[in-house]
């Protein structure tokens, strides 16, 4: 419970009921590796008071090849029963890379066979050391479909320097922003961190999420603290996701 005299709250003391972005799912991506291990996070989580997860496994053919949606939700078919057991109920979606030719992917019917967040939300990504030459175009492509674009953790891109983040020229990209609740623990760097803070005061985001990949993850989360001035914001934002979360259709 936030006190006022405090200058600062630990984040997993606040209402933290839904995880928007993670790699839990187990066996299909750079995250978790086994199924002991997602159950053991999701047990970790539900003690920590989360409800809701989204699981958002990479979707990038380049490195993982295998990750067709029908694949992806086979193996969380597989794997849904056990998991289910921690109390933190699952849906599954993706996380998926902007590479160069994504565009046909996302044409006529298509679009309906992927791993969309509820209310035809979608959660991209870029590389972090170069912006896609094509992410205006395939989230003008999105948008014109009726998808709602969200970016992954955008104070994490390092072509982007706090002072374009402040000012919001990513803003030309018309898609929501989820912020990695890490990179307020400074476990990205302190540039990442910097980034982040500055464009929660300016109330750029929409969601946050943990994108954790690890058990290890799970110490960090619980070690970030909210500076004080920032706490409304971060309300606002565990707001949206349990919001989007409820918005399944
Ligand atoms: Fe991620």
């Amino acid at each position: 419970m936030w006190r006022p005299f405090r200058t600062s709250v630990r984040f997993v003391e606040m209402d933290f009921m839904t995880d928007i972005h993670s790699h839990i799912l187990s066996g299909v991506d750079d995250g978790f590796q086994s199924e002991d291990r997602s159950f053991r996070a999701l047990e970790l989580l539900h003690g920590l008071g989360l409800r809701h997860a989204l699981l958002t496994p990479h979707i990038y053919p380049e490195l993982y090849p295998e990750n067709s949606p029908r694949f992806i939700r086979d193996r969380f078919t597989a794997l849904y029963p056990t998991l289910q057991g921690a109390g933190v109920s699952c849906r599954i979606a993706g996380e998926y890379m902007v590479y160069q030719g994504i565009e046909n992917e996302f044409s006529g019917e298509n679009v309906r066979n992927h791993l969309l967040m509820p209310d035809g939300h979608i959660l991209i990504e870029m590389s972090y050391a170069f912006e896609s030459p094509n992410i205006k175009s395939f989230v003008f492509q999105l948008n014109a479909l009726g998808y709602h674009p969200i970016l992954a953790h955008p104070e994490r891109y390092n072509y982007y320097s706090k002072k374009l983040l402040e000012i919001s020229s990513i803003a030309d990209i018309d898609t929501k922003l989820q912020l990695n609740i890490l990179s307020l623990g400074g476990f990205y760097g302190h540039i990442a961190r910097e980034k982040a803070e500055a464009m929660l005061e300016k109330g750029l985001y929409s969601y946050l999420g943990t994108d954790l990949h690890t058990l290890s993850q799970i110490e960090q989360l619980k070690s970030v603290m909210i500076d004080r001035k920032h706490v409304r914001e971060i309300e606002r934002l565990l707001q949206n996701n349990d919001i989007l979360w409820n918005s399944a259709r």
